[in-house]
Order: structure tokens, then C-alpha cells, then sequence
């Protein structure tokens, strides 16, 4: 059954079976595997779950926690492509589903389409840029 509240219990396990996904995924494991390794137990995701938990907590009920920009580390992990965004919503998309009610779900995906195209904006990512500079 999908859960059909949202708060820090239920986003700890949706997001963590996310990088779950994302560390198999060929197209966009790679970025986090460079920056965080691929070991989800390992004191780096630890961190990183942390700052995603409180992120998503925020986001989805008002409750403060996290009190960063998330924007900043993107300009510097990797060379981005629509493809990447594109991939990484994919996978979002499959698992936000999977684990919540329709309605919640639409909110989580509609914060991580805003955000992804911002990023995409931020980097200068878009599809109408055939350039491959
Ligand atoms: C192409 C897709 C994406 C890739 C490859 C990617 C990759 C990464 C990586 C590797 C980090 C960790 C950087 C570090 O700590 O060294 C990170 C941080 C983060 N990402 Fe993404 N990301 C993507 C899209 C998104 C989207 C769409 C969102 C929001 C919905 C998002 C939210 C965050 C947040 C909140 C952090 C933590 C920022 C902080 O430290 O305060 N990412 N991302």
C-alpha cells in the first residue's frame, strides 16, 4: 500500500530506495559515485542522506531542517546533459510513485521538475543547445 502521509519516516525510505536506483542507473550513477562513492552505508551518503532527508522534509511539510542552497554542488560534479535531468526525473518518477498516493506523489514530482529545470537553467543545460562545447 502507497503511504498516504508524508513526513520524515516515509521520505527517509522513498529516498534512500531513490540512490538506491540512481548508484545502478549507468547514465547517472556515475555522478554520485564520484562524489559519494557507491557505498550507500559509508559515511559520505550518510551525510548526503541527511542534507536529502531534511531537503524533502522541507519541502514536502514546511519543516525546517535543512538550510542549504541546493543548486551549488551541481556546478560541480560533471559535465550535466538534458539527458541526465531527463534520466534522474525518470527514475524519481518511478520510485515517488511507487511509494506514495497519486497526490502526494504529483507534489513531489512537480518540486523535482521545477528544480530540475532551474538547474538546467543555472548550467546553461537545455535542448536546444546542439553546440558541444
Ligand atoms: C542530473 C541530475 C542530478 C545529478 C547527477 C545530481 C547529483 C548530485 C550530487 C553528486 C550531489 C552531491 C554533491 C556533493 O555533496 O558533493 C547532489 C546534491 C544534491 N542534489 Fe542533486 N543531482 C541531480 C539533480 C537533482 C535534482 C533535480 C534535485 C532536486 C529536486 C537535486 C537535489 C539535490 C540536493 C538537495 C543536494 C544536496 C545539496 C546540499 O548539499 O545542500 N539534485 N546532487
Amino acid at each position: 500500500m502507497p503511504y498516504d502521509t508524508v513526513d520524515r519516516p516515509e521520505i527517509e525510505i522513498m529516498i534512500h530506495e531513490f540512490y538506491t536506483r540512481i548508484l545502478e542507473d549507468e547514465t547517472v550513477g556515475p555522478y554520485f559515485i564520484r562524489a559519494l562513492g557507491d557505498d550507500l552505508n559509508g559515511p559520505k551518503w550518510y551525510e548526503h542522506f541527511n542534507t536529502l532527508y531534511n531537503f524533502w522534509v522541507l519541502i514536502m511539510t514546511g519543516k525546517r531542517g535543512y538550510g542549504g542552497d541546493p543548486y551549488p554542488p551541481h556546478a560541480f560534479i560533471g559535465k550535466l546533459y538534458p539527458e541526465t535531468f531527463e534520466r534522474w526525473l525518470e527514475i524519481f518518477h518511478e520510485v515517488v510513485y511507487e511509494y506514495f498516493t497519486p497526490e502526494i506523489a504529483d507534489k513531489f514530482y512537480k518540486k523535482a521538475e521545477i528544480l530540475a529545470e532551474q538547474f538546467m537553467d543555472n548550467l546553461g543545460v537545455n535542448d536546444e543547445d546542439d553546440d558541444d562545447d
